[in-house]
């Protein structure tokens, strides 16, 4: 099962899905995210990702968020910490334009009202920012690669930066920053390959946003497709923008198992060059073992708060010892009101 790609071993194609704690202080990793992630490596898991660290200071999500600053000497040990318990570590980053905080509520009662600031938002960008944000995340990247980060992931679903810029209803832009032209996350991507060769680049994107009908999904494929001919080892599927819908983002548990395995397999099977990762409601396994491609790897995230050894136990046929997440939603701390992640049936975390 093990994943050889540019020289770097994956160990599984299971992989600790990017995820938000709130687990930091003045943007740097506090030892509550040590210990979080200490628990989450490892243990079958091939990849584990840092989720949502912010390009710079002023783009970061709120003030618990992320950032890489001066100083690595934290981040150095949270890659060590992962590395060393055999997992592959890797980094998020996100970029949020300035503006109003996201509601608390699951799904916005505001849609248009949305769709209208953030139009404003984007016509309103001056082509600068657009520059300082490309610059960001290019620097970002080197940091994150001197932090040891072996994988850098940019955030490019959920409503982040690009992918609010990657939607036609949101992005009404006609000059060369339109919905329809990739080019500044190319020009990241190039220039972030010049500059670490041995990087492996992903790109997380959501494959709809909740805002038209399937017309949506045909051309966000098109512009997916596209994004596998740029020079990416590895494109992680998910879905749903934060500020409108957040169930396309963590799908009830009523959506069934693995609700984007279809579109793992297909894109997997039309683009074999690449490295595919899916996400959303991944808790049996067996199940993926069935049908497994060579080049589709799956992200798990509330299966892996729950229960850290959620992998390894299957690996080692004890699932019937899984804690299994049952969706109390006490990890999502924002939409409740909190500054970081709990779980129901993990209280240890949090602690340090
Ligand atoms: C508490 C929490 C925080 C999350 N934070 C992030 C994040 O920072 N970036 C991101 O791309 N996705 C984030 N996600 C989404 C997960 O990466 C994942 O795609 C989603 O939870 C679906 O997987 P699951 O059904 O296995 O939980 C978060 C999910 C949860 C539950």
């Amino acid at each position: 099962m093990e994943i050889l790609i540019k020289g770097c071993r994956i160990p599984t194609p299971y992989f600790f899905a990017p995820i938000n704690t709130g687990f930091s202080v003045d943007g740097e990793p506090d030892a509550r995210l040590i210990r979080f992630h200490g628990e989450r490596s490892g243990r079958g898991i091939g990849v584990a990702y840092v989720g949502n660290v912010a390009i710079k200071e002023e783009f970061r999500t709120n003030l618990g968020t992320l950032f890489i600053g001066k100083s690595l000497e934290k981040w150095k040990y949270l890659t060590k910490t992962i590395l060393a318990n055999g997992s592959i570590p890797a980094v998020q980053l996100a970029c949020r334009l300035p503006g109003p905080p996201s509601s608390r509520k699951w799904r916005t009662n505001f849609q248009d009202k949305f769709i209208a600031r953030t139009q404003r938002t984007i016509l309103d960008l001056d082509p600068k920012i657009i520059t300082k944000i490309k610059e960001n995340f290019i620097q970002s990247a080197i940091r994150s690669a001197e932090a040891g980060f072996q994988i850098i992931q940019i955030h490019a679903a959920h409503g982040y930066f690009f992918s609010q810029m990657m939607n036609r209803k949101l992005n009404l832009r006609k000059d060369a920053y339109r919905f329809s032209s990739l080019q500044p996350l190319e020009q990241i991507i190039r220039k972030i390959r010049y500059e670490l060769p041995n990087i492996l680049i992903d790109i997380r994107v959501s494959m709809f946003d909740g805002l038209e009908n399937s017309a949506e999904e045909n051309y966000r494929v098109e512009q997916i497709e596209y994004i596998s001919r740029m020079d990416v080892d590895c494109i992680s599927l998910s879905a749903g923008l934060y500020d409108v819908d957040r169930a396309m983002i963590y799908p009830e548990a009523e959506k069934g198992h693995a609700v984007y395995l279809k579109a793992g397999y297909s894109f997997s099977e039309k683009y074999p060059a690449c490295l595919w990762n899916i996400a959303g409601n991944i808790w049996d396994l067996e199940v993926l073992k069935e049908n497994h491609k060579s080049n589709l790897t799956y992200s798990i995230g509330r299966s892996l708060i729950a229960d850290p050894a959620f992998v390894e136990k299957y690996l080692n046929g004890r699932v019937d010892e899984v804690h299994k997440c049952v969706r109390a939603g006490y990890c999502h701390y924002y939409s409740r009101g909190r500054s970081h992640i709990k779980c129901k049936i993990n209280p240890n975390i949090g602690s340090s």
